[in-house]
């Protein structure tokens, strides 16, 4: 008997994700028992979910054989699953494959290689040190998911692109709307702001083409692809993958990280012990929250994955927060361990062609904001319920209450 399940809205809906003890607590016997498991009733079977560590290695080490298109998350295989559905006319890197993949990756992947993230040190920290700022005007309790994690990854992204600290709100609202706008079901406020974030990056590459600078925002505008400068719906694809990858990915990491310091004072303690810890630390802090809930893949042709018979055409659903719990990888893998020898060795960033651009970026970003909080921190509580926020796809605190003294 193959393993299935019939609680497949754990993967495949949205609010199971709400509560992630409780998603654990369902996927871990799950995982326990199987590597991949069938997820019946889904609207998009045959799909099967992939829990453990090596498993997703797997999957993502054959890129020619599991593919991204037709597509890469639950919500666009729902999409594809309508009939008549036109493919959208725009892509962005995650729905490329082979050499078009190739070609628009290579624009930006020397930008965020870590020599070229290294030099942007400076900028982060003093980013980091805006956002701590924000926290001393709150005068010892805040919000810390909406008044702090939410803004600095994003101003991070604005210093990257080069825009100035007046676009913040209007930057703000749109990505916000974003991930909205990328479901079929979106509204028309999630469509207007697509076009409105359209809108706003011609004008910047148009301001970009005509006078270069050495951001992010130009090397794109004037990046070539086969020797032709790129097509303006390609560059549009760069700029929203980058504004949309790199925002909410980095606040659920960061917000995360403090709820996971708030509910554990020893390994905070240990920080502030020993601050060489911090580089392990943040790995350990994206592996406890994995704020990359999956990814599709399409089997190309038949392909036996841990015993389980993967048809051509079957989907494959890669499970990030699944496989950093592997107990077959790590040690008592709920547990929260600043100092835990193996933490770099999470998948939270994915792996082979597709993995993460931002990694250098998001991890400079998360340790430089503790590097330069954790001294200051007398001491943080939760000051009620962390509320989740309820997505299949990219999830992490969404409120975080907290009471906190800074020196
Ligand atoms: C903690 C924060 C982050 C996490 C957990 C994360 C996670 C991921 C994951 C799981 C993937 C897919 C990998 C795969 O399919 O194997 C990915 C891809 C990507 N990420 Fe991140 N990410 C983070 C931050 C960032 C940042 C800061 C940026 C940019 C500013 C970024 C840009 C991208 C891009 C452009 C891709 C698509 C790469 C491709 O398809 O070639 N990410 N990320």
């Amino acid at each position: 008997m193959l393993p299935t399940t019939t609680d497949t809205d754990i993967f495949t809906s949205s609010a199971p994700f709400a509560d992630p003890t409780a998603w654990h607590a369902a996927v871990t016997p799950l995982r326990q028992k199987a590597a991949v498991v069938g997820l019946t009733a889904t609207g998009i079977e045959p799909v099967w979910a992939v829990l453990r560590h090596a498993e997703v290695l797997e999957v993502e080490r054959q890129p020619e054989l599991f593919t991204n298109s037709p597509a890469c998350t639950v919500s666009q295989a729902h999409a594809v699953m309508i009939p008549d559905h036109a493919a959208p006319q725009m892509k962005t890197l995650v729905e490329m494959d082979g050499a078009e993949h190739l070609a628009h990756r290579l624009i930006v992947n020397k930008w965020f290689l870590p020599g070229s993230i290294r030099r942007l040190e400076q900028a982060i920290a003093e980013r980091a040190r805006e956002a701590i700022e924000i926290m001393a005007a709150h005068g010892g309790s805040c919000d810390f998911a909406q008044d702090v994690a939410l803004h600095y990854p994003l101003k991070v992204i604005m210093t990257l692109f080069g825009v100035p600290d007046v676009d913040f709100d209007l930057m703000l609202s749109l990505t916000q709307t974003l991930f909205a706008a990328q479901d079929p079901e979106s509204t028309d406020d999630a469509q207007e702001a697509m076009i409105g974030f359209f809108e706003y990056f011609q004008v910047l590459a148009d301001n970009r083409r005509a006078a270069p600078t050495d951001d992010l925002a130009s090397l794109i505008a004037n990046a070539t692809v086969d020797g032709e400068p790129v097509d303006v719906l390609a560059a549009f694809g760069l700029y929203l993958i980058v504004a949309t990858a790199g925002h909410d990915t980095t606040s659920s990491a960061l917000a995360g990280g403090m709820e996971a310091l708030a509910g554990h004072p020893d390994e905070l303690d240990a920080l502030r012990r020993d601050p060489a810890l911090l580089p392990n630390a943040t790995d350990e802090i994206i592996r406890w929250v994995s704020p990359v809930k999956h990814f599709i893949r399409t089997a190309q042709r038949d392909y036996e994955l841990s015993g389980v018979p993967i048809a051509e055409g079957d989907r494959v659903l890669l499970s990030y927060p699944s496989a950093n719990r592997d107990e077959l990888v790590f040690d008592d893998p709920s547990a929260f361990v600043v100092s835990r020898p193996n933490a770099d060795q999470h998948i939270a960033f994915g792996f082979g062609r597709h993995f993460c651009l931002g990694v250098h970026l998001a991890r400079l970003e998360v340790r430089k904001f503790y590097e330069l909080l954790i001294p200051k921190l007398v001491h943080v509580e939760a000051a009620g319920p962390c509320v989740h926020l309820a997505s299949n796809l990219v999830s992490g605190p969404q409120h975080l209450p907290i009471n906190y003294t800074l020196r």
